[in-house]
């Protein structure tokens, strides 16, 4: 049973949640780890990879893992957080619910099987992976009749299911919405950004109301499957030079750069250098100038946007949104 679940009306006049709960698995305290501002991501890390992978990153001072039940390897995910033999309470462990699975009781279903797959007892963070839902076990086909996705998620946090809630891939009116009428307000928003999406007044936004930023894909286009037509991002001149300056390696000075600007950052990888490597970029840290440089080397170019598949448009009032004629032809 939740010890305390309560809301408070912040000086800055913002709704913030706070939760300090036992858990069914007698779990939640007070003093469990926050987010911590780097993490290990997970999609598309192949199922017999990223046990170890997941392993080697706890092993070696990762407490963080970004996991999605919709990336078909949360089974694998979980034992290499039980092979870490970590305490449950030193890691925050963040999944998401899958559009099919909007209404409450699939919902419901879903985080059951997020949590039995993940062996985690409890999330830390739930998230909306997209603000689009479908019609359970109709492919892709828009629910029109999906009811309030928020107040489900809510009921999570009551259930003692997930200690925190949040949302993935909004538009900055979707989030407005959700803080209208939430009463257990989204604790974090994950969206893509890097050097090129930096999205800054949208980050900025996000401070403003207390909600935390994290950054997915934060190597821009180093994730392959990004067919994105610019140049690689750790071959970039511009990186390249200034990570020498910083004697660093180029990803980690862009992860260092995510974390000064206040984002959390969830680099994937099933390689134990690169994860050990992206480790290094925190404590590495640039001149009010240097960000100055990186802020003029933004290309607001999306490389994740599902929107033209689903016939939906995503994204708008931010950079580079889908556009109806995006959507059109792909179709
Ligand atoms: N909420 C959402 O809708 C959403 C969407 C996208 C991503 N995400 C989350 O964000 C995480 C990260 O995003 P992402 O996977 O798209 O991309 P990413 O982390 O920016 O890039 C991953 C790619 O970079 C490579 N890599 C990692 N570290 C490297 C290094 N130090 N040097 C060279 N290459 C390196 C990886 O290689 P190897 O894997 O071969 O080691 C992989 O190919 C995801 O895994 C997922 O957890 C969430």
């Amino acid at each position: 049973m939740l010890s305390a679940v309560g809301t408070f009306v912040a000086a800055f006049g913002l709704l913030v949640h706070i939760a300090d709960a036992s858990s069914a698995s007698g779990s939640f305290t007070s003093n469990h780890v926050d987010i911590p501002r780097i993490g290990l991501g997970t999609w598309l890390s192949d199922k017999d990879k990223v046990s170890d992978a997941v392993e080697h990153a706890l092993s070696s001072g990762y407490t963080h893992i970004d996991a999605a039940l919709i990336y078909g390897n949360e089974v694998e995910v979980g034992k290499g957080i039980a092979a870490a033999g970590v305490p449950r309470s030193d890691i925050w462990v963040t999944s998401k619910l899958w559009n099919a699975d909007h209404r409450p009781a699939e919902a419901r279903a879903a985080i059951e099987k997020t949590i039995s797959d993940l062996g985690v007892g409890y999330l830390d963070l739930y998230l909306i992976h997209w603000p689009v839902a479908f019609v359970p076990g109709k492919g892709t086909k828009i629910d029109h009749h999906a009811p309030n996705t928020w107040r489900t998620l809510e009921n999570l946090v009551r259930a003692n299911l997930t200690r925190y809630i949040g949302i993935s891939n909004f538009a900055p009116k979707g989030v407005e919405e959700v803080l209208q009428t939430c009463t257990i307000c989204p604790y974090a928003h994950e969206f893509e950004a890097h050097p090129y999406l930096q999205q800054q007044e949208f980050v900025d936004f996000h401070a403003e109301k207390g909600i935390k930023v994290i950054a997915y894909s934060p190597l821009a286009n180093t994730n392959p499957t990004y067919d994105s037509g610019i140049p690689a991002l750790l071959k970039d001149p511009f990186w390249k030079a200034l990570a020498k300056k910083k004697n660093a390696t180029v990803a980690q000075a862009v992860l260092a750069w995510g974390i000064q600007r206040g984002t959390i950052v969830i680099p994937k990888s099933v390689h134990n250098d690169y994860i050990d490597e992206n480790l290094g970029s925190v404590g590495i840290t640039f001149t009010e100038q240097e960000m100055r440089a990186i802020a003029k080397e933004d290309r607001k170019h999306r490389m994740n946007d599902p929107g033209k598949s689903w016939g939906v448009d995503l994204f708008e009032g931010l950079d580079d949104p889908t556009t109806p004629k995006d959507a059109f032809e792909e179709l």
